[in-house]
């Protein structure tokens, strides 16, 4: 099946401060729809079960829901670029009294040394990202080998129909960039699963492990 997948943006600075803009004026409506919206908390809930241990970064955790979900479980840190948003998650995450170590970061340099971490973990965040490439190598590096990514995210459904393909260009018309994931993850030496958890299947719950070889390409 063909699928007209997005163009990354060529000024990639200019489309971080862009999403940047709107994730400062959104913060508080965010953080309220997560909480109230049980489909989307249970889209990203889905990647809870996947995450292993003991060590796990969640990129783009935004207002922090995510988190007070599992954080108690795991050594947790986590990076997001709109400070906004992660000032709203600290406090979330202060009432679920939960010890996290929170960043303002891009993702595309990621403050952590090279295998650190057991479980990177990005939900609805991925298709935000101007360089897909850079954001999964990022992801790649600091995975320790054996470690997975665990995404939640859009793509088009697998069997092209009509209402998922019909939603996914609807996030793509909003400014979402529509990639092929299993291709990237391919690209970057994972082995992966893609699930198709919600949207008609639209929603997709990728899990993508690091192989155990270290390529010195990587
Ligand atoms: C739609 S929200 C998703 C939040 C949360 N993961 C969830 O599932 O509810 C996207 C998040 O990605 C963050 N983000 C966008 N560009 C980023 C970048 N370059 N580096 C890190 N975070 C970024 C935004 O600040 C925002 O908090």
């Amino acid at each position: 099946m063909e699928f007209k997948y997005s163009n990354e943006p060529e000024q990639s600075g200019h489309h971080t401060a862009q999403y940047d803009q709107f994730y400062t004026r959104f913060a508080p409506i965010y953080d309220w729809l997560v909480k109230t919206l049980p489909i989307w908390r249970n889209w990203i809930g889905a990647a809870i079960s996947e995450i292993q241990g003991p060590r796990v970064l969640e990129i783009s955790f935004g207002t922090g829901y995510l988190m007070t979900q599992y954080a108690g479980q795991f050594e947790t840190f986590g990076i997001d670029y709109n400070k906004h948003m992660a000032q709203i998650a600290l406090t979330n995450l202060r009432q679920a009294v939960f010890k996290v170590s929170l960043q303002v970061a891009d993702v595309e340099r990621l403050p952590y040394h090279t295998a650190t971490f057991d479980t990177v973990l990005n939900t609805m965040a991925f298709t935000a990202y101007p360089d897909g490439q850079l954001a999964l190598s990022e992801m790649r590096r600091v995975l320790r080998p054996g470690g997975r990514v665990v995404m939640v995210d859009i793509c088009f459904p697998k069997d092209g129909n009509r209402p998922g393909t019909f939603l996914t260009n609807a996030w793509k018309a909003g400014g979402d960039i529509i990639r092929d994931m299993p291709a990237l993850f391919e690209e970057f030496g994972f082995e992966y699963t893609d699930r198709e958890i919600g949207g008609y299947g639209s929603v997709h719950l990728y899990v993508a492990t690091k192989s155990v070889e270290m390529d010195p390409k990587f």
